[in-house]
């Protein structure tokens, strides 16, 4: 495609944010222009679509309904979801899968994790915190810094994981341009961490943000190719299923980045939890990435400020700059040990916060990161961390597990798992 307006891109984290931040602006705004539509014009666009959203949503909380499809593994399992329940999943961009995992696994999996820490004197070594990310009370963590337990390992190979993986995956566009952006049979094992919150806790939970970069959105190369439609002028064609361009980019690097393309995040409930105990809150609407990226361009917000979004710090979700968006903002229903939640790699989420929380908070963070050429470049990475039993490169380092003799081994990995290590197969 040829433009009258290229745009000026940043591959590393430009020096002078403030600078670059108005360049871009000022030339995504003359891109649109160019198309002879106003800023003011998509803007329009954005807002009438996503405010029929947003009531929609709101009428369906007001009804006492659930927003937060629900799918049964078996359903995956058998492939018998419906066409009618697959459009829900992919109007909402998030979903709650209903037995992933048998209860009895995923609570004898939360109480190996108890027996593992325990074993290798975790509470005993632990030195803190070691970023702000998620806030910790009290002496014991909530956030285990441990990656390399069997009961993980075992999740993320296992052919169920494998199964819900694949079918998420399948939900996105992964071949144009003469080219597959990634492979939706084919996991990367994103290595991450667990929370056990326990009864009884307090916590202000987390606010409103969203994960898949910052300032890079609007800056590199290949995310200005992703966002094309939002950044042309042709936003209805916008698509937030299309990984076209997702995949193999740089992103600006930050205590908070993940490396790998998620099409979904998630997690794996390892604890019974109730729908009103600080539990994942989401905006379900994965078009509302248009709001995000636009809303900086209005006259209202500062030349170099991007509405509150910088590097080094998640970009975040606010009142003040998307509050058509906030009045989305829904939680899970109540789940299960052995269910699994999943939400677009895009959408806006938040942990609301508890006071005395009854029951425990347990989840194993496993989302969907499918093989493409970014993931790939990580899987290096995680491999190292793996074999050493490390902290992978995008969390802190405090290599706990490098000492604890009854880690996850080499030779306990299936097929699954050393495909997704980017190891050859057993020969
Ligand atoms: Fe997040």
């Amino acid at each position: 495609m040829t433009t009258a307006t290229e745009l000026p891109h940043w591959e590393a984290t430009p020096e002078d944010l403030k600078a670059a931040t108005r360049e871009i602006k000022a030339a995504i705004r003359a891109r649109i222009e160019a198309s002879g539509r106003t800023v003011e014009e998509i803007w329009e666009v954005v807002t009438a679509q996503l405010t029929e959203k947003v009531e929609e949503i709101e009428a369906a909380k007001a009804r006492g309904e659930n927003v937060w499809p629900v799918i049964e593994y078996t359903d995956i399992e058998a492939g018998t979801v419906t066409p009618e329940q697959l459009a829900y999943l992919k109007s909402r961009g998030c979903v709650v899968i209903r037995g992933h995992f048998p209860r009895e696994q995923a609570l004898q999996w939360d109480q190996d994790i108890v027996d593992y820490v325990e074993r290798n004197h975790f509470f005993e070594d632990y030195k803190g915190p070691a970023d702000d990310f998620f806030g910790s009370v009290g002496s014991k963590p909530e956030i285990f810094p441990v990656y390399w337990s069997p009961a993980q390992m075992q999740a993320r190979q296992s052919d169920r994981m494998a199964n819900v993986q694949s079918f998420l995956n399948h939900l996105w566009t992964y071949e144009s341009e003469g080219k597959q952006w990634f492979d939706p049979d084919r996991d990367s094992l994103y290595p991450d961490r667990i929370r056990r919150r326990p009864p009884g806790a307090s916590s202000g939970g987390l606010g409103a943000h969203l994960d898949p970069g910052t300032l890079d959105l609007w800056m590199t190369e290949a995310y200005q190719q992703a966002f094309r439609h939002l950044f042309d002028g042709s936003v209805e064609a916008y698509d937030p299923w299309d990984a076209s361009f997702r995949t193999d980019g740089p992103q600006y690097p930050g205590t908070t980045m993940c490396s790998v393309f998620r099409t979904f995040q998630g997690w794996t409930a390892l604890s019974d939890m109730a729908h009103d105990q600080g539990v994942l809150h989401t905006v379900p609407i994965p078009e509302a990435m248009a709001y995000l990226m636009l809303r900086p361009l209005l006259d209202d917000v500062a030349e170099d400020d991007m509405c509150g979004t910088t590097v080094n710090q998640v970009f975040p979700a606010i009142e003040q700059w998307h509050p058509l968006l906030m009045r989305a903002l829904v939680g899970i229903p109540d789940v299960q040990a052995g269910d699994s939640v999943w939400w677009h790699c895009d959408m806006i989420h938040s942990v609301a916060p508890v006071t005395d929380q009854q029951g425990w908070g347990n989840v194993m963070y496993i989302p969907a990161a499918p093989w493409c050429g970014r993931n790939a470049r990580y899987a290096d990475k995680v491999r190292a961390a793996f074999e050493a039993g490390e902290s992978p490169s995008d969390f802190p380092e405090e290599h706990y597990e490098r000492t604890w003799p009854d880690r996850f081994q080499p030779s306990q990995l299936n097929a699954t798992g050393r495909r997704g290590l980017g190891m050859p197969p057993q020969g």
